[in-house]
């Protein structure tokens, strides 16, 4: 009775390691380095540069060592994530210019700022969080990898996080460098972290 007891115990143990080392090495190595090239993307879609517009509220943020405690844009701006590029009679664009003020802390400028939709949103979330919607069709913009990729490459609201104006940190990296990596990323699989 004891001993088969002790048997019983002895196979679930032995199928328990069995079913946690579902990764043969091979794997296990592709998994490290997309892992690797999803850190890099999280240091920037969380920086500041690009995290400020992605929020899933609205409010737009102002926040980074330009202006010292984190806190929701100034001037009652946004709040409603239907309105993306603001309140009638106070659209986004009636301060953000098509280029940065050359002002230190005038508003800076893209080609036609704007929020992205709330599904976007990086603001405070968790890097696997970020990590499964930025892999989500549903959720993405219906973009492929390589599309997301090439937005990363291309886009001008992109662009600006590495020339946001006098007295702002760039996002880390560069543009090109950023969307290399997620070629790295999607090339070893995509893995997302199971929780950070
Ligand atoms: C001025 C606001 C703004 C800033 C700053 C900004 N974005 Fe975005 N971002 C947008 C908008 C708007 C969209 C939606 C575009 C669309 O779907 O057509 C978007 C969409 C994206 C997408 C594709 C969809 C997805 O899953 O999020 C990526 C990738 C992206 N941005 C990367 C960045 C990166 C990287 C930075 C910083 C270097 C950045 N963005 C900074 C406004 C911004
Ligand atoms: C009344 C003028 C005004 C309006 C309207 C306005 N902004 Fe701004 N915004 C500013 C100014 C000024 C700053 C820079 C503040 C500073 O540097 O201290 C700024 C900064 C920002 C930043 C921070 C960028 C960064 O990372 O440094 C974001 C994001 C932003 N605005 C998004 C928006 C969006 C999106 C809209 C429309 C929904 C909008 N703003 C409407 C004046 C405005």
């Amino acid at each position: 009775m004891l001993k088969s007891a002790v048997l019983l115990l002895f196979v679930s143990a032995v199928s328990f390691v069995s079913a946690t080392s579902v990764l043969d090495a091979d794997e296990q190595a592709v998994n490290g380095e997309g892992l690797a090239a999803w850190a890099k993307i999280y240091e920037i879609v969380s920086h500041p540069r690009c995290a400020n517009c992605h929020v899933a509220d609205g409010r737009p943020m102002w926040s980074g060592p330009s202006y010292g405690e984190a806190r929701v844009h100034g001037m009652n701006v946004g709040g409603d994530p239907n309105l993306l590029f603001g309140n009638v009679g106070m659209l986004c664009s009636t301060c953000h210019m098509a280029e940065n003020s050359s002002a230190y802390h005038g508003p800076p400028g893209a080609e036609v700022w704007h929020l992205p939709p709330a599904d976007m949103a990086w603001w405070d979330k968790s890097s696997s969080h970020i990590c499964a919607q930025l892999k989500d069709p549903a959720r993405n913009g219906n973009r492929s990898l390589e599309d997301i990729e090439t937005h990363i490459r291309e886009d001008a609201l992109v662009a600006w996080g590495w020339a946001p104006g006098p007295g702002r940190e760039p996002a880390p990296y560069s543009a090109a460098q950023a969307a290399s990596f997620v070629a790295d990323w999607a090339a070893n699989g995509a893995p997302c972290p199971v929780s950070e």
